[in-house]
């Protein structure tokens, strides 16, 4: 019951380590970390930019003990006697990043732990409210839309015979989440072109790609913040700018900039890999789809099961052990670090009945919110709520638009990106007859 011959796995301190790059593993994550969890529980693993294996956590009560408790720190420098120089330099040179940006990188929420977190959060959550988001929700069908009547005219212009293939992921999924999220934030929407070219460079794993767009997205929301600081124009960065607490305290300037170039980091590639990984599972299971067609009421929990099933993120970012805790028997040492699987809490079947099953009728046990597809705890999701409404106006205007969508290719030929800890389709080439 190994995951695969090449791929020894032991539970315990000191035993062999599992390589997350096993091409089994990439292939079927959702069948080998389920395998893990119900053989080994906590997994000692080989992540490829951590130069120390890792500590998979994999039950479902585990993931969320893990993500509510201040024991584990996001940020390394956290654990006491730590050298945030070294790993400053590592990440450095995992990314081959300048060294201001690294600041970027290790200032934001994702990257805080205690009070600096709750500070940063509280700050934020004034103004990036529920209210907020409902608000946009017209503009975000407005954006849906005009990208939408794009595709089916580029599916017609690439496709002389009329059955209109197009690829879903770089035509809308891509698209979407980065119009919408500078909307939100108030850029202007001619500068939206560069923001989508930037926002897709920010993700290259090529060493050193990443500077040139993180010059210019600084550069241009610093341009931004002087100018809404002269005028504020009701924007969620003019309400950045505003948001204080009772005490009067506020972000500074640098941490406005971080909070900008993290909405826009956090907001926008899982977004868009979730719509891929939601259409395709909509159009591989025609009668799940057929019931969403014929009562779009359930959309809100059509989408939270889609979460569960498919989301985007399978591991959660590193944690760090801040002293030695025991968890199911393994003790995790001062220091060693944590990835907590989703995908495998989201399919215990200690919480989810048939959890294989795509099932968009499925009932939660409470009105709670019961996948970990968005984190939970302490960093739960902060754009929880702005997600899943697009995920609404995206599968609805699908839907809507191109009823009779279907695959153009197998979908046992499509191909993923192998990128452990995350479920991204490269490509999902539609036709879409309409
Ligand atoms: C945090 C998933 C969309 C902003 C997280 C975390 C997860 C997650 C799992 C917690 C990570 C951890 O604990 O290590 C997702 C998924 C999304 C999505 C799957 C789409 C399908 C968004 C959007 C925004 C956003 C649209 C913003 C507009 C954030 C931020 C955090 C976060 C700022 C950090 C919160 C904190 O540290 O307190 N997200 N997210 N996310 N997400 Fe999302």
């Amino acid at each position: 019951d190994t995951i695969s011959g090449t791929c020894p796995v032991a539970t315990g301190n000191g035993a062999a380590a599992l390589d997350m790059t096993d091409a089994d593993l990439l292939r079927d994550p959702f069948r080998g970390y389920s395998l893990l969890r119900e053989r080994d529980r906590i997994v000692r693993a080989v992540y490829p930019t951590s130069p120390t294996p890792l500590w998979l956590i994999t039950r479902y009560d585990d993931v969320k003990m893990v993500l509510g408790d201040q024991r584990f720190a996001n940020n390394p420098g956290s654990v006491p006697g730590a050298n945030v120089d070294d790993l400053h330099d590592e990440l450095a040179k995992a990314l081959g990043l300048e060294e201001k940006y690294i600041k970027i990188f290790t200032s934001s929420l994702l990257d805080a732990d205690g009070e600096d977190h709750v500070r940063l959060r509280r700050l934020v959550s004034r103004t990036f409210t529920a209210r907020r988001v409902a608000a946009l929700r017209p503009r975000v069908e407005e954006i849906a839309a005009r990208l939408l009547d794009q595709l089916g005219r580029r599916a017609e212009a690439d496709d002389a015979d009329g059955v209109g293939v197009v690829d879903l992921i770089e035509n809308f999924a891509y698209l979407l989440p980065i119009n919408v999220i500078c909307e939100l934030i108030g850029i202007p929407e001619a500068d939206w072109p560069r923001w989508r070219q930037w926002g897709r460079a920010a993700f290259s794993l090529e060493p050193g790609a990443q500077n040139e767009p993180m010059r210019g997205m600084v550069d241009h929301i610093t341009e931004l913040v002087e100018q809404r600081r002269a005028v504020p124009t009701g924007d969620l960065l003019s309400g950045l700018i505003e948001a204080h607490d009772e005490e009067g305290d506020r972000l500074t300037g640098d941490e406005l900039i971080t909070m900008v170039l993290t909405l826009v980091l956090a907001g926008t590639e899982n977004t868009a890999h979730m719509i891929g990984n939601g259409t395709l599972a909509l159009l591989t299971h025609p009668d799940q789809l057929g019931t969403l067609q014929a009562d779009p009421a359930l959309m809100p929990a059509a989408v939270q099961e889609l979460m569960r099933w498919c989301g985007p993120l399978h591991g959660t970012q590193f944690r760090h052990a801040v002293e030695d805790v025991e968890i199911g028997g393994v003790t995790i040492r001062q220091g060693d670090r944590l990835m907590c699987m989703l995908v495998a809490a989201n399919y215990d079947p200690r919480y989810f009945s048939d959890p294989d099953r795509l099932d968009l009728r499925r009932q939660p046990d409470s009105l709670r919110e019961t996948h970990v597809g968005f984190g939970a705890g302490l960093h739960y999701c902060l754009g929880a709520h702005l997600a899943k409404q697009e995920f609404e106006v995206a599968f609805s205007g699908l839907l809507t638009r191109f009823p009779n969508m279907e695959l153009a290719v197998p979908a046992e030929e499509l191909e993923r990106q192998n990128m452990p800890g995350s479920w991204r389709l490269r490509r999902l080439p539609l036709r879409l007859h309409g």
